[in-house]
């Protein structure tokens, strides 16, 4: 299980130390609380769609969720869709056949508390998810971004990934899919 403590610099110069580690169903209200949170914040409700519980507790069970932890509390979370057969691995939404969708992990859901944003978590997160999935024989990542969520997309560009459509998802909302090869 990925347990491994990070010092942080913000631009300001405030250093920090996080726990980051993989979560457990243990874990589950933890991130529904974060991510009420987050939501509640978020000036417009269309940069962000709620994960619901079910999806949450799916992927605690059947893939890679991790907490980032300052003094003990849950301070930023993300998960990664294993590279498994499933409606929610994103190579179906550009439309991969079955046999590709083994080599395909997702990146969905990062939140970090506005509290502690600016220390870099979400690319933290992403190199760490990327190590993790090519430890399992992914060879692309896929994301979903709101096109107006403009800190999310900036950290996935910065971290090599490329538009390959914009289109209505998520309840008609509009998301760029960026991909990365691994
Ligand atoms: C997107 C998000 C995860 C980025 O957090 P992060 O990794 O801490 O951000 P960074 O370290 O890249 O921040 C870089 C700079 O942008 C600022 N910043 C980051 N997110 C910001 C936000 N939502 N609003 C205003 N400023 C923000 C940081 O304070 C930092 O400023 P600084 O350079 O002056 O210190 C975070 O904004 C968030 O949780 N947003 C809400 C949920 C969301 O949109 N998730 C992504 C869905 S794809």
């Amino acid at each position: 299980m990925y347990c491994k403590t990070f010092t942080l610099l913000r631009h300001s110069g405030q250093e920090e130390e996080f726990l980051m580690r993989q979560c457990t169903e243990a874990d589950l209200l933890d991130i529904m609380e974060l991510q009420q949170k987050v939501y509640d914040e978020i000036a417009d409700p269309e940069l962000y769609a709620i994960v619901e519980e079910p999806e949450i507790h799916e992927s605690l069970l059947e893939d890679y969720c991790y907490g980032t932890y300052h003094n003990g509390r849950m301070v930023a979370f993300t998960m990664m869709i294993a590279n498994r057969i499933s409606h929610r691995n994103y190579g179906t939404y550009i439309g991969y056949p079955e046999e590709r969708l083994p080599k395909c992990v997702s990146l969905e859901i990062t939140i970090v508390d506005s509290a502690y944003r600016g220390y870099g978590l979400q690319r933290l997160f992403v190199k760490i998810r990327e190590e993790e999935a090519k430890r399992h024989g992914a060879e692309e990542s896929f994301v979903t971004i709101a096109p107006g969520n403009e800190y999310s997309l900036k950290n996935f560009l910065k971290s090599g990934y490329e538009i390959v459509e914009t289109r209505p998802l998520y309840e008609g909302a509009v998301r760029h899919i960026l991909r990365k090869m691994l």
